[in-house]
């Protein structure tokens, strides 16, 4: 009896046709799915976030009860990271994600696709399903006639799949996204990240808060002298320091811009640096006046570039 036959043509082992056996080194079997392969690469240096890391932990884990109820029985989890822009959603969801995968936690497989990429549309549906499936090893020229029947072919993958799995939902728009996209098997775990909160959506919450000022310096500061010999900047300013990590307000993307600037101009003070940015942030407040001054990030992403450019060599 041959082995069970899981490639992509019909399998004749063993079956007498026109009176010969088929020879089994004809067999071309599908290459082994690496779902895994789709999720990007965490963040190299990523400070703070303990607490909420573990809460995401807690809830990825395929062991863990996740009913809320103590009855022990299980119940699908779905869990959002919400906060605004720049604050660390996806830095966060992508960090969990691999040390799920460190742990071996997903044998079923880590799927991860964009919502919605920062300057294009968001994605439609229909696409999200079509990427899912590909993913899972069925082609569009599998898969034909309506919508409805590919959801359904969707979670028969996911059902089949040989573990719990993981999706990882980056930029995610609207609670109908990613109900349409949620496993039916309840073991799998749906992670989540969206700037609005998705309150419509049955899920575990966690809301992004900025970093502590603790955090925030030493984050800018592992930054700034992260492979640079002789950055000593941070050690000769420390109070300007200090300034450029409030006019970050916690938010990582600005701390990694501030960073950014400061590397690529080493011959600027930071006390400079704080200095131009100040004037360029009220520039910038004036601007757009006070409803949108509130907003934490652009301006560093705006003025920080041009004054580079002005300073450059
Ligand atoms: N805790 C952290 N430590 C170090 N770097 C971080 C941390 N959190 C986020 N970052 C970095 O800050 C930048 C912004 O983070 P990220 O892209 O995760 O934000 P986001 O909340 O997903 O933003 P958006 O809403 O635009 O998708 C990235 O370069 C990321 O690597
Ligand atoms: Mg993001």
């Amino acid at each position: 009896m041959s082995p069970a036959y899981e490639g992509d043509h019909l399998d004749f082992r063993d079956a007498r046709i026109t009176g010969f056996t088929a020879k089994e080194e004809r067999y071309y079997p599908r290459p082994p799915r690496e779902a895994s392969a789709s999720l990007p690469g965490a963040p190299a240096v990523f400070l703070g976030r303990h607490d909420e890391l573990d809460q995401l932990m807690r809830v990825l884990d395929p062991q863990a009860d996740t009913s809320g109820t103590g009855t022990g029985e299980p119940h699908l989890a779905v869990c959002v990271v919400s906060g605004h822009d720049g604050l660390g959603k996806s830095a966060l969801a992508l960090r969990a994600a691999h040390r799920a995968v460190a742990n071996d936690w997903f044998p079923g497989g880590v799927f991860y696709v964009d919502l919605h990429r920062p300057g294009t549309d968001p994605l439609a549906d229909d696409e999200a399903v079509r990427i899912l499936l590909s993913y899972l090893g069925v082609g569009d020229h599998e898969v034909s006639g309506l919508a409805t029947a590919w959801d359904g072919h969707y979670r028969t993958c996911l059902a089949q799949r040989p573990g719990p799995a993981l999706l990882l939902l980056d930029n995610a728009v609207q609670a109908e996204q990613i109900e349409r996209l949620r496993p039916g098997v309840a073991h799998h775990r749906v992670l989540v990240t969206s700037r609005s909160g998705l309150t419509d959506l049955e899920a575990h919450a966690i809301r992004l808060r900025p970093l502590s000022t603790a955090d925030s310096l030493s984050l800018l500061v592992t930054l700034l002298s992260m492979g640079v010999d002789g950055e000593n900047r941070a050690v000769q300013e420390p109070d300007a320091m200090s300034l450029l990590v409030d006019l970050c307000e916690g938010v990582p993307l600005n701390i990694r811009r501030a960073a950014a600037g400061l590397r690529k101009r080493p011959d600027v003070t930071i006390a400079e640096y704080v200095k131009l940015l100040v004037e360029n942030r009220a520039a910038h407040e004036a601007r757009l006046g006070a409803e949108e001054s509130t907003a934490r990030i652009g301006w560093l992403q705006r003025f920080g570039g041009p004054w580079l450019r002005r300073r450059g060599p």
